[in-house]
């Protein structure tokens, strides 16, 4: 009878920790010595080789920030998905970590991470393809780890098997706690095509209630929302997610597909959110989707997958493709969320490299990594173009005082839009091997865009004028 216990209490207790995939670490170091790195970003989160898209689980556990992302080890294009693992003091210095969920019957998408118990617990969307029409169905399941590094699935997957409607789309939920119980927010879509966004809630994130459609397209919001993320700012509720599919209206929506947020308020009792502004996107450039909030010392802090579906990832060719944006924190100011680089990336500044007037026709060049800070008085027209010393992409930043848009042309492919300062007239231009990021003024208007320079950078200033320029090289803080 004592062996009989003994052999239940172990089954059920004594849960082994699911070691690490040796052979698919040695792969991954194998495969590193083969990339190319001349695109290979020196202080952006990357995969250590193959395929990055959505970053998944942003969570702080045990004094450390924890970023996994959806990746595809085996080669530099999407395919069945794993998920790969950072993890960051500061979320600046980052370390690569061993790949902390591979797929089994399932493919791993995207979801969110928590701790619980002492425990990071995952909650990721398992995507099974089948034989017969919709031809794939997704469910909710659950991973947990005690140090961090190891994961193990949950016995009793799915815990939340199907959508109250059947919807084949039922992905990327993004859980967090309120009082006694655990909410999720899911993506999914209407029978008849229009994006929406799901919440639940449950006591123990085993067994979980749905309560509401937190959010829907009336029409003209796209086919499917993806990502989805629910958070408070200033008493008021943000619901940002990814639309699928939006149709360009203007200068807006320019981009396959969309990222950005609504705001209202959110009652607890009746889970009910009321918009109270339209639909804002929350990035102007060319590349970034799939977003993902966390909060820590009372800060809300958003990462980004750097990338977009469908584009060319020239990269690839190298032996990786995907990158993450930089961290930045979000401030709500009046209906607008504005998106600053957190305040440690001044910690990556190693070398003064300008400061002072950048006149009309000067050039500043250097390799791989510079912070630029742009000052005028926003009065004539600004045009400063980035490239690379022997050619190869092109960003035009453009400001005409008439218009009082700000432009980006990236090779012809123009995006822009309204900008009206709060108070600071500077430009913060982040550029890494082979990335650009503009954020204007407190970051009321901010562009994301992938640039693939030939050689070194070289900034022109082909404003009419002199412009006030300050800037550092950047060194290195993620793995080569
Ligand atoms: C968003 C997305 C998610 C999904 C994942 C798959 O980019 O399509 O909806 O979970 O990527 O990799």
């Amino acid at each position: 009878k004592i062996l009989v216990f003994l052999c239940l209490f172990a089954t059920v207790h004594l849960r082994v920790p699911k070691r690490i995939n040796t052979e698919l670490e040695a792969y991954i170091e194998e495969k590193k010595a083969e990339i190319n790195p001349r695109y290979k970003l020196h202080y952006h989160v990357t995969p250590p080789v193959g395929w990055m898209n959505d970053p998944n689980g942003f969570s702080f556990f045990n004094g450390e920030y924890h970023v996994f992302y959806q990746f595809y080890p085996y080669d530099s294009q999407w395919g069945p998905m794993h998920w790969g693992h950072a993890s960051s003091p500061d979320l600046v210095n980052w370390e690569q970590l061993p790949t902390a969920l591979l797929p089994d019957e399932e493919m791993c998408y995207s979801g969110s991470a928590i701790v619980k118990d002492d425990q990071l617990v995952l909650l990721y969307t398992a995507h099974v393809n089948t034989d017969i029409d919709p031809f794939y169905y997704e469910s909710q399941y659950l991973a947990f780890s005690d140090d961090g590094i190891n994961f193990e699935k949950y016995e009793g997957n799915p815990v939340l098997p199907v959508a109250p409607d059947g919807s084949p789309d039922f992905r990327d939920p993004k859980v967090w706690k309120h009082g006694d119980y655990w909410y999720v927010v899911i993506g999914s879509k209407t029978p008849d095509d229009r994006g929406r966004v799901l919440l639940y809630r449950s006591p123990d994130m085993i067994s979980w209630e749905f309560l509401n459609v937190l959010g829907e397209s009336t029409g003209n919001m796209g086919y499917m929302w993806e990502c989805p993320d629910f958070f408070e700012i200033n008493g008021r509720h943000i619901l940002l997610m990814s639309p699928q599919g939006m149709e360009p209206v203007g200068d807006r929506y320019k981009n396959l597909h969309q990222t950005g947020y609504i705001v209202g308020t959110f009652n607890y009792e009746t889970f009910e959110f009321v918009p109270e502004v339209d639909f804002q996107e929350i990035d102007f450039g060319h590349d970034f989707y799939a977003t993902q909030t966390t909060e820590n010392d009372g800060k809300r802090i958003l990462i980004a997958w750097f990338g977009m579906w469908e584009t060319p990832f020239p990269e690839a060719v190298d032996g990786w493709a995907g990158a993450m944006t930089i961290f930045r924190e979000l401030v709500l100011h009046g209906d607008r969320l504005l998106m600053k680089p957190i305040d440690a990336m001044t910690s990556l500044r190693e070398e003064t490299v300008w400061d002072g007037k950048f006149e009309e026709g000067e050039k500043i060049s250097f390799d791989k990594t510079l912070e630029l800070i742009v000052t005028s008085d926003l009065n004539q027209k600004i045009n400063i173009q980035i490239t690379g010393s022997n050619g190869g992409d092109q960003i035009l930043l453009q400001w005409d005082p008439e218009v009082r848009k700000v432009v980006v042309d990236r090779d012809g492919d123009i995006r822009q839009v309204e900008w009206s300062p709060i108070d600071s007239k500077s430009w913060r231009i982040f550029l890494d091997a082979s990335s650009m990021e503009l954020f204007c003024g407190e970051g009321e208007v901010v562009f994301s865009s992938r640039i693939f320079p030939n050689g070194e950078w070289l900034v022109t200033n082909l404003s009419p004028q002199s412009v006030d320029v300050v800037a550092y090289k950047l060194r290195r803080s993620v793995p080569e």
